[in-house]
């Protein structure tokens, strides 16, 4: 049957089968394409949509303002200062008002249960732009990037994703493993590793069953082998800042390495990354907490630079996604 996603809101790939995964990565396939042609795109004219950020980005909020842009549509950027939203207005009632207003609503923010609540009360398509516990948009453009420079089928690839394995990035890898049928690790130190969530672990364990994927948690460096990606994050995500010391204490045996690669065998392996990143000292923070006695870089810069290094071409792919995520749900024709 035809994929059709009109209306529908994008919380989490968990909601979607893989023939509607794979029908928004044609699609960005092919919105990439035109706009490398110079096409202006008129899908989202006479649609406005918001973006509510409560925490901050760079890439997401560009992608989504200049997707909607492409595309003939208009952007309202609202961040956790400029609205009543969550402070003197409930969830609730904001969402029946930009309801009213919008034909979509972007956000980002901690909770993955307001990002739900959104989608309840509003009425029209709500995009996750990132919780505690899920980043699907980023996922969809490392794998639009995956299928740019490797040679098979997303189903026979391995992602090994490193460092904090119980993150947003680790857990939205795994939804996204899961439902594509292929091989993912998350590899990162014992204490982690208990931390996992376990009913994340079931349900991805559960779709998992049925494509034919594997997902993996484990600190056993043996699980490098045989890897298409490796993929990082920063180790204190946004809002764990208070616990760099502990985490640069137990993450730091896991930051990415050309030996790390190595021990992959496969010297194609991409290195990816959703950013930012801390691969040196040219960063306020990094520059800050190596004067505090800690080397918070995750990643080497020679690796971050290295030929095996896609995460620009991802950082590109977050447009061409997203923008395939708001056309497919919102867009007048595709
Ligand atoms: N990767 C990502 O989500 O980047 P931003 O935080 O800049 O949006
Ligand atoms: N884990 C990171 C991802 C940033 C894109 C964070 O939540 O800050």
């Amino acid at each position: 049957m035809a994929v059709n996603l009109k209306g529908r809101s994008f919380l989490t790939l968990m909601d979607f089968t893989p023939e509607e995964i794979r029908y928004m990565l044609d699609l960005a396939h092919d919105l990439k394409a035109k706009k490398r042609a110079g096409i202006q795109g008129h899908t989202l004219e006479g649609k406005n949509i918001v973006m509510l950020f409560e925490k901050t980005s760079t890439r997401t909020r560009s992608s989504f303002e200049v997707g909607v842009l492409d595309e003939g549509g208009h952007p309202t950027f609202i961040d956790k200062n400029s609205s009543q939203f969550g402070k003197k207005e409930s969830v609730e009632d904001s969402a029946r008002v930009f309801g009213r207003m919008y034909d979509g609503i972007e956000y980002r923010g901690s909770s993955q249960k307001l990002v739900e609540d959104l989608a309840k009360y509003s009425g029209i398509p709500v995009w996750n732009g990132l919780t505690d516990v899920d980043h699907p948009t980023q996922i969809l453009a490392d794998m639009l990037t995956m299928e740019e420079h490797i040679a098979k089928p997303l189903a026979k690839c391995k992602v090994v994703f490193v460092g904090d394995i119980r993150n947003n990035m680790s857990y939205a890898w795994m939804y996204g493993c899961a439902k594509m049928g292929m091989d993912f690790v998350a590899y990162g130190p014992e204490e982690l590793v208990n931390q996992v969530d376990r009913t994340i672990l079931k349900r991805v364990d559960d779709v998992a069953s049925d494509t034919g994927a594997v997902i993996q948690v484990t600190s056993d460096p043996s699980a490098l082998e045989g890897a298409d990606v490796i993929y990082t994050d920063i180790w204190a995500s946004m809002g764990e800042e208070a616990e760099i010391p502990q985490k640069v204490k137990m993450l730091s045996p896991f930051k990415v390495t050309r030996e790390m690669l190595d021990m992959t065998g496969n010297e194609d392996v991409l290195f990816m990354h959703c950013l930012p990143s801390f691969h040196d000292f040219e960063t306020a923070m990094a520059a800050e907490q190596k004067e505090l006695g800690y080397d918070i870089r995750e990643v080497t810069d020679e690796v971050f630079r290295s030929r095996n290094s896609v995460v620009f071409d991802e950082a590109e792919n977050r447009l061409h996604t997203i923008k395939a995520v708001m056309v497919a749900t919102l867009g007048n024709q595709n």
